[in-house]
């Protein structure tokens, strides 16, 4: 089972920071989940929409230029990384599924990736797009096919993973709190890996291994890693 460090490693770091990456790569995580929102024609790794809960700002995201952001402190003096600071810290050391927020320009996300890729030690296939907003990896998948998409659901659907099937999607990303056994086996008998999101707790983790889910997300890496491994 594959151990994604969920926001970097954010039980030990500040989330969604350079140092949470820096963590999660020293706790030898298999992957590093991060979000992504659009800031004008940049693109920034943070989660909320509003500022107080994580910086020492108030108000909301979208009233702050990209300059404001980034003078902004997102915990023990780290500042809100952009996307490409964040693929260089990384640098195809570990997978990255990269958790589309409030994005806007797609296509100028993929330019990002492809430049990624072609420019520092990245492959494809390291590259795991996710998202609520499905309408988003639609169009992933129009504009870059070769990148898998990882449909979320924070819910448990009447048809369980028939949705993620439909969008032709690599996994289902599930929250823990409305999975069970039957939605496991539903996603595997349709063809997709099953990931879920946010898994520490010792039990939680080993009743995952047993239902033979593919991944998990993380706050402990490394703790986490330990647990499976027992
Ligand atoms: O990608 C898994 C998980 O991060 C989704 O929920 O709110 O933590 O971004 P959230
Ligand atoms: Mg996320």
């Amino acid at each position: 089972m594959l151990v994604f460090a969920h926001r970097g490693a954010s039980a030990d770091a500040p989330e969604n920071t350079l140092a949470a990456i820096e963590e999660a790569l020293k706790q030898q995580a298999d992957g590093i989940e991060v979000d992504i929102q659009q800031v004008d024609q940049e693109f920034i790794v943070f989660h909320d929409r509003e500022m107080s809960r994580r910086t020492n700002g108030t108000g909301l995201l979208k009233d702050y230029s990209l300059s404001e952001l980034q003078a902004l402190d997102a915990g023990q003096g780290q500042n809100i990384p952009t996307l490409w600071q964040l693929l260089e810290a990384i640098n195809g050391r570990c997978l990255v599924n990269l958790e589309l927020k409030r994005i806007t320009d797609v296509a100028l996300l993929h330019d990002i990736i492809d430049q990624a890729i072609q420019s520092l030690n990245f492959t494809a296939e390291q590259f795991i797009i996710s998202s609520f907003d499905h309408h988003l990896l639609l169009a992933t998948q129009q504009l870059a096919p070769h990148i898998k998409i990882a449909a979320l659901t924070a819910s448990k659907p009447v048809e369980y993973a028939a949705f993620a099937q439909s969008l032709n999607a690599y996994s289902v990303n599930v929250d823990m709190t409305c999975l069970d056994q039957h939605f496991v086996q539903d996603a595997k008998r349709r063809g997709l890996k099953i990931m879920v999101y946010t898994v520490d707790e010792p039990k939680e983790l080993l009743q995952l291994k047993e239902w033979q889910v593919d991944g998990v997300f993380s706050n402990s890496p490394q703790r986490s890693l330990q647990i499976l491994r027992t």
